[in-house]
């Protein structure tokens, strides 16, 4: 007799969804047995390369649309404007196309031709414009504002302080991470960009648990917010840099505003230790993510060493490599960061790429 199969505990739903959006979200929660194995705790890392459009981001695109929405700012046949060269845009230009509206996309124009295509294909309006310093006003992020507001029924999603954003995970995110691990959950930590997934699920976890669950932030070199953190709010000047794209900040944007205070620590994470994680979680894995997530399970593993065994430990799986594969498998890109020693004899055969 055929036994039926658990499809829930798969983390499908037993009904059809609407169409993209409604495909956005209900990730699975993957226990990740290498690092489980090595530290004794339980490190659970949430699968968001597995929403429709590729990324974690997906969720902010249709947070910050369906915000606008509600609101009466967007309708029908309306155009999303945002700044963006990365997650976020390949994010609004599926919910558009799926919700009838026009995306229009200002990046700068030292972005790879593989982006701007990408966007072309899933039909963005896409304008690179000089890349200049967030101060001068040809900045591509006012620009996108500027246009958005000399534009008829047209918003600029604003997502780095729309806070929209980080709602979207309060709503969605946080509740899955609760329910996924059966309430059993001591820590979350994850890096930020627009800092909407981190304090979104921070908040979350923290009300629900009546703050028994700690959270922390992972972030890479380059960025202030671990120097805020760790010196008690003092804002430091930008130094180093990293090679994980879509995270680190110069500046507490209004989503993480208004965490940021709750938080109980932040990991800085090298990126000798994100690029050895890619292909570690690959081969012992078997997940393909990029650097942004590598440095976020990194962040699980060092808090698991600092907590103790017998832990649940969660963290997001942001994206997959598939969108920086040229340069994260590739020999001379890892030589001309200096990263080639990074990664140990045994996984230097991953690197297929010269
Ligand atoms: C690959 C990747 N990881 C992490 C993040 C950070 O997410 P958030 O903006 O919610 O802080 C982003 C944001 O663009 C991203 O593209």
């Amino acid at each position: 007799m055929l036994r039926p199969i658990p499809l829930l505990r798969r983390g499908f739903t037993t009904h059809s969804v609407k169409g993209f959006t409604g495909a956005v979200g209900s990730t699975p929660l993957i226990r990740l047995k290498g690092l489980s194995e090595r530290t004794g705790c339980d490190i659970l890392g949430k699968a968001e390369f597995q929403n429709p459009g590729g990324s974690v981001k997906d969720r902010a695109a249709l947070g910050l649309v369906e915000h606008a929405e509600r609101q009466g700012l967007l309708k029908p046949g309306g155009t999303v404007v945002e700044g963006t060269a990365g997650n976020t845009g390949i994010g609004l230009a599926h919910v558009c196309r799926a919700k009838g509206y026009k995306c229009v996309i200002y990046m700068p124009n030292t972005q790879s031709q593989e982006k701007i295509d990408l966007l072309r294909m899933l039909g963005a309006d896409v304008r690179p414009v000089p890349a200049v310093a967030y101060e001068n006003p040809k900045n591509y992020n006012h620009q996108a504002k500027e246009y958005a507001e000399a534009t008829p029924n047209a918003i600029w999603t604003n997502q780095f302080d729309n806070t929209a954003n980080a709602e979207f995970h309060f709503k969605t995110t946080g509740p899955e991470i609760w329910t996924q691990t059966g309430h059993k959950i001591d820590a979350f930590t994850c890096s930020t960009g627009t800092g909407g997934t981190l304090a979104g699920v921070a908040r979350y976890l923290r009300e629900v648990s009546n703050g028994k669950v700690k959270s922390y932030l992972a972030d890479p070199p380059g960025s202030v917010l671990y120097s805020y953190i760790t010196s008690g709010g003092k804002l430091t000047e930008r130094s180093g840099s990293s090679i994980t794209e879509g995270i680190g900040q110069g500046r507490i944007t209004d989503n993480l505003g208004t965490e940021i205070k709750h938080l109980a620590g932040a990991l800085q994470i090298p990126d000798e230790k994100s690029i050895k994680m890619v292909y570690e979680m690959l081969d012992t894995e078997g997940i393909y993510i990029g650097a942004s997530s590598a440095l976020n399970v990194v962040a699980a593993e060092e808090l698991a060493k600092q907590l103790g065994p017998g832990k649940t430990i969660v963290t997001i799986l942001c994206d997959g490599a598939y969108r920086y594969q040229s340069r994260l498998f590739s020999r001379q890109w890892l030589a001309s960061k200096g990263l080639e020693k990074a990664i140990p004899e045994d996984l230097q055969k991953y690197i297929v790429l010269p």
